[in-house]
């Protein structure tokens, strides 16, 4: 049986130390970091994720500004609320919940934030930092994966790691993190043949594929590492990963579960982002 890695416990260690940190640049230099939220339209699952991030940041000590916008908003509207965001004083992290509506150009709204506040770390200027080695504002999700690795004991370093998925918000800054913590990186991805050979070579496993038990247990090498990033909802209204979980445990030497733990690891990093925004402000 395998060690399951509880995301929700570090990430709770995680929280009580940026909320000490909070409490502690407040009383030095009377400064309460604030998260900005923008959320456009009504998708339920954004709703819920950005009601968990809020939370997360009054928890700790900060100030959220939540922004709820029409569905039908307009780009050079939007992008007008964002530079508001970037001139006010009170906000020290900016965060557009994605997806976004069809007619409006993510990285273009994505890009208009600006850098010195971007609370997700999906600007390509700080994508740039990170892809050589200094990085500034990361991306949560692969940083939270980071972080359970190095909480865990499981170290990366000549290990060999296949990312599966090449998105922007998990799959190419895992890439980055992996290989700059001295990994050795495979990224898989929809196109890729036979990915059960790719998987099966597998020193740590972490599975951004968006399908639900896509991972079967089988694949995975005896005493490898699986991360599963998926959270899907079955039709039997529980809720399940990209990764077949019941026959992955049987096998990998340590796995996360689903609920309880990426997800809450995603939550903690964006506060750690906001913080430090906070500790660096230039204005
Ligand atoms: N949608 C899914 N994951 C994320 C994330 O980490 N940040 C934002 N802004 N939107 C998301």
């Amino acid at each position: 049986m395998s060690l399951i890695i509880d995301g929700k416990a570090i990430a709770q260690q995680i929280r009580q130390e940026v909320a000490v940190e909070c409490a502690k640049l407040k009383a030095a230099q009377g400064v309460v970091p604030g998260l900005a939220v923008v959320l456009v339209g009504h998708d339920p699952a954004s709703q819920v994720y950005v009601r968990n991030k809020k939370k997360a940041c009054e928890e700790a000590g900060m100030v959220s500004f939540s922004h709820e916008l029409p569905a039908d908003i307009s780009m050079v509207t939007l992008l007008e609320q964002i530079d508001q965001l970037n001139h006010d004083p009170r906000v020290h992290g900016i965060l557009v919940q994605l997806p976004l509506p069809n007619h409006l150009d993510s990285q273009r709204i994505l890009q208009a934030i600006a850098p010195h506040k971007d609370a997700d770390g999906f600007h390509p200027y700080n994508i740039g930092l990170l892809q050589i080695g200094t990085p500034s504002f990361r991306p949560c999700t692969p940083w939270g994966i980071m972080e359970l690795l190095r909480y865990s004991n499981i170290d990366v370093a000549g290990r060999h790691t296949v990312v599966l998925g090449r998105s922007n918000i998990v799959g190419k800054p895992m890439a980055s993190m992996l290989l700059a913590a001295h990994a050795t990186v495979t990224i898989c991805h929809s196109r890729t043949v036979d990915l059960a050979s790719h998987v099966a070579r597998a020193d740590i496993v972490i599975a951004a594929v968006g399908q639900p038990a896509m991972v079967a247990g089988e694949w995975i090498k005896p005493g490898a590492t699986v991360i599963d990033v998926g959270i899907h909802r079955t039709t039997s209204g529980s809720l399940c990963g990209d990764v077949d979980f019941s026959t992955a445990s049987q096998r990998a030497g340590a796995i996360t579960p689903v609920p309880g733990g990426v997800g809450p690891m995603t939550i903690a990093m964006l506060l750690k982002n906001t913080l430090f925004g906070a500790c660096h402000c230039i204005q």
